[in-house]
């Protein structure tokens, strides 16, 4: 066993669910793998599992009360949450999610989650109904934006006789990767150390006139997250945005640009890499003359605008001779027949792989957290579950570094 979280401190937070049985395996796993581990059980996890096997397992002492006034004299519920490197919660039940996405604060498990300033992983587990829920799938999407990562849940059979669906905790072995990838202890360095990405992302403007442009419409969250793993991953990232509302991701080199010729030109300056992806919404046209003063409203009725089409930086980089990235990833954004474009899109643009999803506007992903992707390349298609857009980023990353080889 590789000791992918040697002297990482970990919090585990076990709430009440008939899972919590899995969180003593949970425990052993994260030891396993070099990590410390202290656990606060909530009331409700200490009808499931007793502090004294929580503890025996853990080799720590158990924390499980606001109110324990040794507790606060020796240890304190802030440095409880803040003398760690990642809080983990598993289970994660509707109750734990909904006081977490709210702000509550009224136990200890709540209280420390609220104190930490440390990463977080949530391992909900809980009955399919309940998960479906809005106010659940409310609460999620909140955590999701505030950081907060997930692993899982996993379909399958519930405690409850006869009862299946989505809604299973995650496997212990998988909570114990997560936390690794999360720590960025993916092993020797990163499964991307040493190779050269270029990441595109957002739209990008094509001015009218001063004050008006032609736009796509992107959050750039999903480039942003993937440029983000790829750093994390170990490699030298180049992120090419264009104009975006989101914080520069860490450890990622950032050229920001407004339109399409300055996205490519921006590209062509970052090569050579080893991977490039471009997860840019670039706008097909531009206006051949853009005004230098603004455009007046006037008896002539609106504007006629003269466009040009704009040129594509994805299909320009996958049929370059010389420098060539080894892996060329596309976007396709389609609104019907999804894997069928991509397919098309793929051949078109010559390149390696097309990561499909659909943003007709029932499926909320323009401006979203959340995507449904399916990778298409000449090897066939598959289909991913619907994830968070930095689950999706990490996965990618996963998979650009298996194809590398
Ligand atoms: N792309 C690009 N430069 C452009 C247009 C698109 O690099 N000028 C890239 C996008 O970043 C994305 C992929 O090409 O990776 C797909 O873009 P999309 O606009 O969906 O494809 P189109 O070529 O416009 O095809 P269609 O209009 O048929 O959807």
């Amino acid at each position: 066993m590789s000791k992918l979280l040697q002297n990482k401190r970990i919090l585990l937070v076990i709430g009440g669910g008939i899972a919590a049985y899995k969180s003593l395996d949970l425990i052993r796993r994260l030891k396993e793998r070099g990590a410390m581990v202290r656990a606060i059980l909530t009331e409700a996890g200490a009808q499931f599992v007793t502090p004294l096997a929580v503890g025996a397992i853990s080799g720590e002492r158990v924390f499980t009360s606001l109110f324990d006034l040794a507790d606060e004299q020796d240890v304190g519920h802030i440095r409880l949450a803040r003398d760690t490197d990642l809080i983990i919660v598993a289970p994660a039940t509707a109750d734990l999610l909904a006081k977490m996405a709210n702000g509550l604060a009224n136990d200890l498990a709540s209280t420390a989650l609220l104190a930490t300033d440390k990463p977080v992983l949530v391992a909900p587990a809980m009955n399919p109904r309940m998960w479906d829920h809005a106010a659940t799938r409310r609460n999620a999407d909140r955590l999701r934006q505030d950081g907060i990562r997930f692993v899982g849940p996993n379909t399958g059979a519930m405690a409850e006789r006869g009862e299946s669906g989505l809604g299973r905790m995650a496997e212990p072995i998988e909570i114990a990767d997560a936390a690794a990838t999360l720590l960025g202890a993916t092993g020797a360095g990163g499964v991307l150390t040493g190779r050269r990405v270029i990441v595109t992302s957002g739209p990008t403007h094509e001015p009218i006139d001063p004050v008006r442009v032609l736009a796509n419409r992107s959050s750039g969250r999903q480039g942003h997250a993937i440029a983000a793993a790829a750093a994390r991953a170990g490699a030298d990232v180049t992120l090419v945005s264009g104009p975006v509302a989101l914080p520069d991701p860490a450890g990622v080199k950032v050229v920001k640009v407004e339109t399409a010729e300055e996205m490519l030109h921006a590209v062509g300056l970052a090569l050579p890499a080893d991977i490039a992806v471009f997860a840019a919404a670039v706008a097909d046209w531009r206006v051949k003359r853009a005004k230098n003063s603004k455009v007046k409203k006037g008896k002539s009725g609106p504007p006629k605008l003269d466009l040009v089409e704009n040129p594509d930086i994805l299909a320009t980089v996958a049929t370059l001779d010389d420098n060539r990235p080894a892996l060329v990833v596309g976007f396709a954004a389609e609104t019907d027949d999804v894997v069928a474009h991509a397919r098309k899109k793929l051949k078109r643009k010559r390149c390696d792989l097309i990561v499909a999803n659909d943003v007709s506007p029932a499926s909320g992903v323009m401006g979203g957290v959340s995507n449904t992707v399916h990778l298409v390349s000449a090897a066939g298609v598959e289909t991913w579950p619907t994830m968070s857009k930095s689950d999706v980023a990490e996965k990618l990353i996963a998979r650009f570094a298996e194809l590398l080889g």
